[in-house]
């Protein structure tokens, strides 16, 4: 099927909730599939319907929320068995345009080790499963899991069954990022020439990211006949992430001189090459690291805090002089607003209100209200706020889970010599009020050893990162914890001039996820199993 743009399939809240660590509860994903839709995806894989109950609801959630007339088709992932697959229709089913997707491995390690079936086997339950997927929506994406280490003849035979059977994308993912470029072009293109019927088809392409080639590998399948990419916010995803969609995104929207023949368009037309609105991804890439807790390189391209800093004498020099001397796109292409002062503290209410919908957040009244106090309070303490201390309050503020424990009061004692010692105030789930101190090894540790006494959720601390959101000693400080219990991982972020007020308000935001999660057992709370774990029971 020849198509003259190509289809942003995002996979974050699937795939790359499948990053170790990376937990997202409903209210997350419903948060972020609005920003995917701001962005402009075509499609959003919401989850794993199957998986659990919790993950069977964001889907739901996202297909009735975001899943309109004129929003992205939403999408469920479906192991090629019955009850994987009735799950997957029944979450999409609210949604305006749905997808199901259902995926077997086809490379023989596979077969042997892990489905203990054979090439015929397998060939026979991709085409009934495609049929049954069929029978719920005519949309039906269907997925050779493993097929960059699967033999290519058995590939395509099993690519024409699943087309016969009704599989409108066939996608085929480089699981193991095993690939280089030449050869995932060179298999696309085996699979454009070889495959009968691959005409009724959308050819997709889901590339990993262990060699640090998916990027790569997915512009090598679009000069090949892809026409679908499978990719995330940042990159995240199982083991080592997948196709960044910031960065393919961008990388054809550059370049897009050399793609547009491939497109069989001249060279240089300038309608764009797929549905993005490039200027949300700087947006979608804080709001996925806030809320996953993954933090972003800065060295990260298109997002990272150096993507667009000049450090070495020559490179400023000459970009003073021209900007197009060491820089190959513009920063506000991608969202990124050059640190613009925008207001201060005798801006009211209104300007606040204008300027957070100017960069693209609507907040309700009882949010606004609580954001412009945590503004005016920030612009008393700095003499300029930028846009991003405005995104960084916002994103502290507007919490998505309720805040059964509540911080009122932190103080610190610290010095040399002297025993570092937290006195800690906080309202618990009861609205009773709580006080108490300790002694740590640092002021932080002080905090949340002080916040232990008061809140008994035994849990380990396995991350704990403080950056800086601009420059200058009066900066906020933007801390991302993550703790670990019974083997789920929750996050907490929070931002503040005082950094050990954020501290204690990142390790109270975490806490108050694993409190809800305890509270609702089955609210999905991203301990979804990988697919590849799930598909032992075929
Ligand atoms: O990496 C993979 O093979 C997958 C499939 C389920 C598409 O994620
Ligand atoms: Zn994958």
């Amino acid at each position: 099927m020849f198509q003259d743009r190509l289809v942003i399939f995002d996979t974050t809240l699937r795939d790359g909730e499948q990053s170790p660590g990376a937990t997202l509860n409903a209210d997350e994903k419903v948060e972020i599939a609005r920003q995917l839709a701001r962005l402009g995806v075509d499609v959003i894989e919401a989850g794993f319907a199957y998986a659990s109950p919790g993950d069977f609801e964001a889907v739901e959630r996202v297909a009735r929320t975001v899943g309109t007339e004129d929003g992205p088709m939403i999408c469920s992932l479906a192991r090629a068995i019955r009850s994987d697959i009735q799950a997957a229709a029944e979450a999409i089913r609210p949604a305006a345009r749905g997808r199901i997707h259902t995926f077997i491995s086809t490379s023989d390690i596979h077969l042997e080790h892990q489905l203990r079936k054979s090439r015929p086997e397998v060939l026979a339950i991709a085409a009934e499963m495609v049929a049954f997927a069929k029978s719920f929506v005519d949309d039906v994406e269907f997925s050779p899991m493993d097929a960059g280490r699967s033999d290519p003849e058995y590939l395509y035979r099993v690519l024409e069954a699943a087309i016969d059977a009704g599989a409108t994308t066939v996608n085929i993912p480089d699981t193991v990022g095993y690939l280089t470029p030449a050869e995932f072009g060179g298999l696309i293109r085996g699979i454009a020439q070889n495959v009968r019927g691959i005409e009724r088809a959308v050819i997709s392409v889901h590339c990993h990211n262990d060699l640090g080639l998916a990027v790569a590998n997915s512009l090598a399948a679009i000069e090949n006949g892809a026409r679908q990419i499978e990719c995330t916010i940042n990159g995240i995803g199982e083991r080592a992430g997948n196709c960044s969609l910031e960065e393919i995104v961008m990388a054809l929207h550059v370049r897009r001189q050399f793609f547009n023949p491939i497109f069989g368009r001249p060279a240089d037309a300038a309608t764009p090459l797929c549905a993005i609105d490039t200027r949300q991804i700087y947006k979608s890439s804080r709001l996925v690291s806030h809320l996953t807790g993954m933090l972003v390189q800065p060295n990260k391209a298109i997002v990272g805090a150096n993507a667009f800093a000049h450090e070495s004498g020559i490179h400023q020099d000459g970009v003073l002089k021209n900007r197009l001397t060491y820089e190959i796109l513009d920063a506000e292409t991608v969202g990124v607003n050059e640190n613009r002062i925008v207001l201060g503290k005798h801006s009211g209410r209104n300007a606040f209100r204008t300027r957070l919908g100017e960069l693209g957040y609507e907040l309700g009244d009882a949010d606004l209200n609580r954001a412009f106090l945590r503004f005016k309070e920030l612009a008393d303490k700095k003499k300029t706020v930028s846009d991003w201390d405005i995104e960084a309050v916002i994103s502290d503020e507007i919490r998505l889970i309720p805040e059964a424990y509540h911080l009122e009061q932190v103080q610190v004692s610290c010095g040399e010599p002297g025993l570092p010692t937290a006195t800690v105030r906080l309202t618990g789930p009861d609205g009773v009020e709580r006080v108490d101190a300790a002694v740590g090894t640092g002021p932080v540790d002080a905090v949340y050893k002080a916040i232990n006494r008061l809140i008994e959720l035994p849990n380990e601390l396995i991350e704990f990162s403080v950056q800086s959101v601009t420059a200058g000693i009066d900066a906020m400080g933007e801390v991302t914890i993550r703790v670990r219990q019974d083997g789920r991982t929750f996050s907490g972020h929070a931002a503040n001039t005082d950094i050990i007020v954020a501290s204690a308000r990142a390790y109270l935001n975490a806490l108050n996820k694993l409190h809800f999660a305890l509270a609702h057992p089955t609210h999905s709370g991203g301990a979804l199993a990988h697919p590849n774990a799930a598909a032992q029971k075929l």
